[in-house]
């Protein structure tokens, strides 16, 4: 209609203020959780990180079957980042990238489907680092700031950095200074340096004299070994003295983090997710991975061992009584003709 379009193009530009929000997680930040975190509470969810390079060939198709807009590897048909109307407003993907050009690039092809742009310039695994990508940007803070600058400048789309602390604190503070002087609309800190492992203590003191710096908002994270219930969230975003947060590991385990009401029972969060996952056709070792992190420890139990030997979607919903929803929807989705990653439209 005339006015949902009108509603659109006057929409606001996310806004990152006083916002709690699902951090980015590579397999787990995959559209179930997405739609998952929102459903619980979330106000902003982030993608996995994606890279570049291969988002740069990806074809951007309409899956109407499944009422997605799907990002297609036209080598081999494997949908790189799926995504839908009901998360879109509070949507921010996180791209990994060494170089200004590319990035601009995939953002022109991807920024009307998405509400923010995230650049992850605090990855330290070898192969972020050995691109040039992730915690490798901090070093160059040059090439950090031009990568960002030149998004800030060309893009329609709020565009934001998630970075680590460095070790020294005025470092840190002149680093973040650069960046935000890019234009950036907030900057995500996790609040330990690129040496540090999830295991150590996080700096949330840092975090707070960062904040005194900049005056755009601040997402903190880096929290998740304190925090248990929806509380702790609000709790370690006070330490830091933040406007906003981001939470990792503690949603990787539970999402139902971001539920104020209080945490869901394991069984019921497994259902919920189990059957967005097969709403939009998630691929079924990406929701096992999901599902794994939710159980934990529960695995060594005899549901726990059963499910360990699941491989389709139906056995996995088998094991939560949800195998007729399964197959039910599955069905559908051939009567529809398009089941869903499997068959692309370009
Ligand atoms: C991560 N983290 C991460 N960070 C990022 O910027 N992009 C990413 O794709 C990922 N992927 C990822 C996967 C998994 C399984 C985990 C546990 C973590 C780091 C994450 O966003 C966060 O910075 C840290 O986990 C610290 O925050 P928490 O866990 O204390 O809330």
């Amino acid at each position: 209609t005339l006015w949902a379009r009108l509603t659109k193009m006057t929409a606001g530009k996310l806004d990152y203020s006083n916002k709690i929000i699902l951090a980015p997680m590579v397999r787990v930040g995959t559209l179930p959780t997405r739609l998952l975190a929102l459903e619980m509470g979330a106000d902003i969810v982030y993608t996995e990180e994606l890279i570049d390079l291969k988002l740069i060939k990806c074809v951007r198709s309409v899956n109407e079957a499944l009422g997605t807009i799907d990002y297609v590897d036209p080598s081999d048909g494997t949908v790189s980042f799926r995504t839908c109307e009901l998360e879109k407003s509070r949507l921010v993907l996180q791209m990994g990238t060494s170089d200004a050009e590319r990035a601009l690039a995939v953002g022109k092809k991807i920024q009307y489907d998405i509400s923010g742009l995230d650049i992850n310039m605090g990855c330290p695994k070898e192969f972020s680092i050995k691109g040039g990508m992730g915690v490798a940007l901090l070093a160059q803070p040059e090439k950090a700031c031009h990568i960002l600058k030149t998004l800030v400048d060309n893009l329609d789309i709020p565009v934001t950095c998630k970075i680590r602390i460095l070790p020294n604190l005025e470092d840190t503070i002149e680093l973040v200074k650069k960046l935000a002087g890019t234009g950036i609309s907030a900057i995500g800190i996790h609040a330990r340096t690129r040496d540090e492992r999830p295991q150590h203590s996080p700096h949330p003191d840092v975090i707070r004299e960062i904040v005194k710096h900049l005056d755009i908002p601040v997402i903190c994270n880096g929290g998740s070994r304190d925090i248990e219930k929806y509380t702790d969230i609000l709790k370690f975003r006070d330490l830091c003295g933040a406007s906003s947060i981001m939470v990792a590991r503690a949603a990787q385990m539970n999402v139902s983090i971001f539920r104020k009401e209080g945490l869901l029972e394991m069984d019921d969060l497994i259902c919920r997710y189990l059957k967005l996952s097969v709403d939009y056709d998630n691929p079924p070792h990406n929701t096992k991975y999901g599902i794994q992190s939710i159980m934990r420890e529960q695995q060594e139990t005899p549901r726990g061992k059963l499910f360990l030997k699941s491989q389709t979607m139906q056995q996995m919903c088998d094991i939560w009584n949800m195998g007729d929803y399964c197959r039910q929807k599955e069905l559908e989705l051939h009567t529809k003709g398009t089941f869903g990653r499997r068959k692309v439209i370009p």
